[in-house]
């Protein structure tokens, strides 16, 4: 199945490992829950006629909201972006004094949902980024003719397409809450995607995750009598991501090697091994060794505290 993309871009974009999560992600007849959306493209592909999708960004969610209510639609988008476009590619300073209009407008609070597209679609490697203020600070990609015509009929395609999938209201509710408002609104026959900041790796205004933030999830989930799946990275050539052993080894652990990504820190754009945690068996082929490997070392921690036992009761 050919994946959906969406109108907006992220660094965090898992338009890559799409067809990985829905490859484990068993269909339930409930809902699907999405406590941190991004750009939406996972909800996108998992194509649930009903989902409860919530994100801290208010830009994101306002967006997706706006093309729900029919505020945004294919071809406003296309008149805004050919006209923004156009001034981009008169403005000064190869485009950049455009940009420097549209993102001081952005800023200044007026937060139109075409502006956060142009942005997005016209700041430096795909990438959002919000400053201590909440403020938009991509800096440009330097292309005074981003939006020429094959590029805008893109965008405007993606638009289309998110349109048909997005469902109106109840069915698919969109919130800008925090995810443990969200998590809690799962009952056992719906599934929860998490994909949170990942821990030691992302900073930015809406993407702050402290230690307090995964211990928080980690109980959330815990709780659930939901399915889950949860994103998050495993190790890279240096170092492991600690919340693995701390946490999130009791649950059954996917991984995926050399995953790279974008990002304006160099650590960053390294290969990374991605993992997927569930609370259910997972069936995917790929991963049976590590599946098997992990199943095996659990039952050796098992074996070891109940010798332990044995050995106290002597
Ligand atoms: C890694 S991104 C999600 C990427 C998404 N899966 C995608 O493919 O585009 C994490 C998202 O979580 C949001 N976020 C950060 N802290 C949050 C919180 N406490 N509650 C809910 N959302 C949060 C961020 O705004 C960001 O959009």
């Amino acid at each position: 199945m050919k994946t959906i993309v969406p109108p907006i871009k992220s660094q965090g974009i898992k338009t890559k490992l799409v067809p990985w999560i829905m490859n484990i992600a068993p269909k339930v007849n409930g809902r699907w829950i999405e406590p941190f959306l991004g750009t939406g493209v996972v909800a996108f592909n998992a194509q649930y006629k009903q989902s409860i999708l919530n994100d801290t960004n208010p830009h994101i969610i306002n967006f997706y909201k706006d093309i729900q209510n029919g505020i945004i639609t294919s071809s406003l988008i296309r008149q805004y972006l050919q006209k923004e476009g156009k001034l981009l590619s008169e403005a000064a300073n190869d485009g950049y004094e455009h940009y420097l209009k549209v993102r001081t407008r952005f800023n200044s609070g007026e937060f139109s949902p075409y502006d956060f597209i142009f942005l997005s679609r016209s700041g430096f490697n795909g990438m959002m980024r919000f400053g201590s203020k909440g403020n938009w600070n991509i800096p440009f990609c330097k292309k005074p003719n981003r939006f020429a015509q094959a590029y805008i009929t893109k965008i405007v395609n993606q638009v289309s397409a998110v349109s048909k999938i997005i469902q109106s209201e109840p069915n698919w509710i969109f919130y800008n809450k925090s995810f443990a408002e969200i998590i809690p609104l799962a009952d056992e026959n719906d599934i929860i995607y998490c994909d949170p900041p990942y821990y030691g790796r992302s900073v930015d205004y809406y993407n702050g995750w402290t230690e307090k933030d995964e211990e928080l999830l980690f109980e959330m989930l815990s709780k659930t009598k939901a399915k889950f799946i949860l994103s998050t990275w495993h190790h890279n050539n240096w170092r492991e991501n600690e919340m693995i052993n701390k946490y999130w080894n009791r649950f059954n652990i996917l991984t995926k090697d050399h995953f790279y990504h974008n990002g304006g820190n160099i650590e960053n754009r390294k290969p990374i091994v991605e993992a997927l945690v569930c609370n259910f068996q997972p069936i995917e082929k790929d991963n049976i060794i590590f599946q098997e490997k992990h199943i095996i070392k659990q039952l050796e921690i098992q074996f070891s505290q109940e010798a332990n036992q044995l050995a106290s009761y002597k």
